[in-house]
């Protein structure tokens, strides 16, 4: 594994030795163990184009307790505003001793623009972690989704697992359905108004449902999803309140799933609009849980590039 750039087309074994390497780590995350030296010496360059709290913040903390340096490169106050293209920023970075870059952009594409560039010129050493392009990929995000399903319920191959929301403009939807058909669940549905749905989604493995409380019927695990009002055009932004009333996600239908099903949430959430605050804060809710097992499958991630493993 040079760079991560996609869950897609990732073999089953690979996934699973990322999880299992992850799990010593959780240790390492919750600061029960002390730093690790597996980075020492290594340069992280986090360079996100896109805001973030949990990515950025957590890809840090992990890079900081496996011993690297790094530098966070505020976009808004850099050169790019001034014309610089990326290739050229990036180009300024490796001269800097870059190490690995872990890059946030809003264009579906851009790590792997980043990963041939570094390919094309002999800096092939230098490995890309993409943090989430476009509406593409989200890899770390599925990793970590899929961390906090095994920790909670063990057997992928056992599980009925619901994606509920905006599908269609969700990189993190695309990654976790790559992984959870990958590992063997044997029924993912996806649970979303035609509108908020790719045209090829039937193509993707799931079993679609445009009613919400059809689709959570006996599930055992509830990932939702926000609305990415950010890539929407006007016509397709739904009112909030319309919204929430369909594919809102309450006690009253998360009363259909199975009693102990677990509920997901990537971040950031909108209250009242994709989900409301008894569940987010409930008993079933494992979102918390899901940002600190971020930063242990971060750190296997990072780790396991490093060692060109
Ligand atoms: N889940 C996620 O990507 O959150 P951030 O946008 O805060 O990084």
């Amino acid at each position: 594994l040079r760079h991560l750039l996609t869950l897609d087309g990732l073999p089953k074994a690979i996934l699973t030795e990322i999880l299992d390497i992850a799990a010593p780590f959780t240790e390492v995350a919750e600061r029960e163990v002390k730093k690790l030296p597996l980075l020492r010496g290594k340069s992280v360059f986090n360079v996100f184009f896109e805001n973030s709290t949990r990515t950025r913040t957590t890809f840090e903390i992990a890079a900081k307790r496996l011993s690297a340096d790094v530098i966070n490169l505020n976009v808004s106050t850099s050169s790019t505003s001034k014309g610089e293209t990326l290739l050229d920023t990036v180009d300024n970075l490796c001269a800097m001793g870059a190490d690995m870059f872990v890059m946030r952009h809003a264009s579906s594409g851009a790590p792997y623009l980043l990963a041939q560039h570094l390919r094309n010129t002999g800096r092939d050493h230098i490995s890309v972690v993409n943090a989430g392009d476009g509406r593409h990929a989200h890899p770390t995000q599925g990793l970590l989704d899929m961390y906090t399903i095994r920790h909670y319920k063990q057997d992928f191959t056992r599980l009925t697992v619901a994606i509920v929301g905006d599908v269609l403009h969700s990189r993190v939807a695309r990654s976790e359905i790559a992984a959870l058909t990958t590992l063997g669940v044997p029924e993912v549905r996806v649970i979303a108004p035609k509108t908020l749905l790719p045209t090829d989604v039937e193509r993707m493995g799931v079993r679609v449902f445009h009613n919400m409380e059809e689709g959570l019927k006996g599930v055992d695990v509830v990932m939702m999803l926000r609305l990415q009002n950010e890539r929407m055009s006007g016509a397709l932004l739904p009112s909030s309140g319309e919204y929430f009333k369909f594919y809102g996600l309450t006690e009253e239908k998360l009363a259909l799933a199975a009693k102990d099903a677990i509920v997901l949430h990537p971040g950031p959430m909108n209250r009242g609009v994709e989900i409301d605050s008894a569940v987010a804060d409930g008993d079933h809710a494992v979102i918390l849980p899901q940002v600190t097992f971020g930063i242990a499958v971060r750190m296997a991630v990072m780790s396991m590039l490093a060692a060109g493993n």
